[in-house]
């Protein structure tokens, strides 16, 4: 559903940057890959690139056959809220809002009526436990509620491919825990395509497959396989093998 071919990425500026070269990657409908890499390997490059917040320098995109990087700015926008989820490490939450105000945003955009809104909201918000939280304001929540939120949010238009920028960097880990398995159940409810950037190798073990980047280039891809626990370990074999600096994993949990 999702293909890109050589993309490279050049920040122009006083001294131009070579973020990434030449990234061939595809990713199937309903498949769940990990992104990870050194701190400043390009990652969140590559992710706004797919998300198309940013464009690539060269190389294509295509998501389900067309590249979004070619549409008129108000198709644009529309391919992004309605094909697009995104989840962000530090939630993104609108403080003014209660959760449940925050989790129908997306379709206040878009001019829905307002009982088919809670309806689905309160939908999301049972399978994700935080039913009980909808008339609260986001400061009243804990991280991992807010990371729940984060996710309703991003479903309630069930998008085709759902994209999250280290969704437990801010967590502990009963917590990422928690939000690794509930991405995991839609993703395997929904069929929804999901791409997730992670310094973490108990997160990335919840995926499909692994794509290690490193100067902004692929260095290696492994698949999970039956054991979840085995995939952790080659994972973290993976990262030592990739070596970099210590500080770099320093968020690593074992
Ligand atoms: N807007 C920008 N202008 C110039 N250089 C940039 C810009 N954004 C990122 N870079 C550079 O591109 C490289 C890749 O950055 P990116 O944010 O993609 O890394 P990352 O892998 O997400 O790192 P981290 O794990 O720390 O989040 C870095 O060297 C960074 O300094
Ligand atoms: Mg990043």
């Amino acid at each position: 559903m999702l293909k890109l071919t050589k993309v490279s990425k050049i920040y122009e500026g006083k001294v131009a940057y070579r973020a990434l070269t030449d990234i061939n990657l595809e990713i199937d409908k309903g498949e769940f890959v990990a992104i990870m890499g050194p701190s400043g390997s390009g990652k969140t490059t590559l992710l706004n690139i797919i998300s198309t917040i940013d464009a690539p320098t060269t190389g294509e995109v295509e998501m389900e056959g067309k590249n979004p990087h070619k549409l008129k700015k108000n198709d644009l926008a529309k391919f992004r809220r309605n094909e697009l989820g995104f989840i962000f490490q530090d939630f993104n939450l609108l403080h003014t809002l209660t959760v449940e105000e925050n989790i129908v945003l997306p379709l206040t955009l878009d001019g829905a009526r307002v009982k088919e809104m809670k309806e689905k909201a309160n939908k999301l918000a049972n399978s994700l436990g935080i039913s009980g939280i909808m008339n609260k304001r986001t400061y009243e929540i804990s991280g991992g509620q807010a990371q729940r939120v984060a996710i309703a949010r991003a479903m309630i238009h069930e998008p085709k491919l759902l994209l999250a920028d280290e969704p437990t960097g801010n967590l502990d880990s009963k917590a990422s825990k928690d939000v690794m398995e509930m991405l995991v159940t839609i993703n395997q409810q929904e069929k929804t395509s999901l791409l997730m950037v992670t310094h973490d190798p108990q997160a990335a073990s919840y995926s499909d497959r692994v794509v290690f980047i490193r100067d902004g280039k692929l260095h290696s891809e492994i698949h999970r396989g039956d054991s979840r626990q085995a995939f952790f370990q080659k994972i973290i074999d993976m990262l030592s093998l990739m070596g970099g600096d210590g500080n770099d994993f320093s968020s690593i949990r074992v």
